[in-house]
């Protein structure tokens, strides 16, 4: 692996992804340290490769034979080792409407949890996450700032 595709040791890491490829490169790398029970909150703009992450991420734990559970528009389970949660709240107004569907459940559970347009509901989160922004959209690069845990 290129020095560019090591994670940093810090809480910031700041990478520019010039490609779709690179962007799976980094998730190949960034999937293997995540652990039953993490939440990654994503951030950055429509379009600008939040969802094609989670994908990424997905294919690497689960491989291309995925098996996804019956779930809500906004909220695919990725039956596996680990369970993936995606959830998407772009079109969450209201944070109690996360509460009434049980979000909370899956936030403190045992999967591997992602959520997209998490500032929607920002106090569903659990204070310890990673934090992973995109900025860019079309065919520009894509820039990619991680904040861990701790
Ligand atoms: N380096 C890159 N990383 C990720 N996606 C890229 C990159 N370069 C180009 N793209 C393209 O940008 C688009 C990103 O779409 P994606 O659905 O992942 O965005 P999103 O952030 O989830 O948007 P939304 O807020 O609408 O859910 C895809 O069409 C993808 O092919
Ligand atoms: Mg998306």
């Amino acid at each position: 692996m290129n020095n560019a595709l090591r994670l940093g040791s810090g809480p910031h890491f700041t990478l520019t992804l010039h490609s779709e490829e690179a962007t799976y490169a980094f998730a190949a790398a960034f999937a293997r340290r995540l652990q039953p029970g993490d939440v990654v909150a994503l951030s950055g703009p429509l379009g600008s490769g939040k969802t094609t992450l989670v994908r990424a991420i997905v294919q690497t734990l689960h491989g291309s034979d995925q098996t996804l559970s019956p779930t809500f528009t906004f909220w695919h389970r990725y039956d596996g080792d680990p369970p993936i949660d995606h959830i998407d709240l772009f079109r969450i107004d209201d944070p109690r409407e996360v509460v009434e569907l049980g979000l909370e459940e899956a936030l403190h559970g045992h999967s591997v949890v992602l959520v997209e347009w998490w500032r929607n509901a920002p106090d569903i989160l659990p204070p310890r996450r990673y934090e992973i922004e995109m900025e860019g959209a079309g065919d520009n690069p894509r820039i990619l700032s991680l904040r861990e845990p701790y």
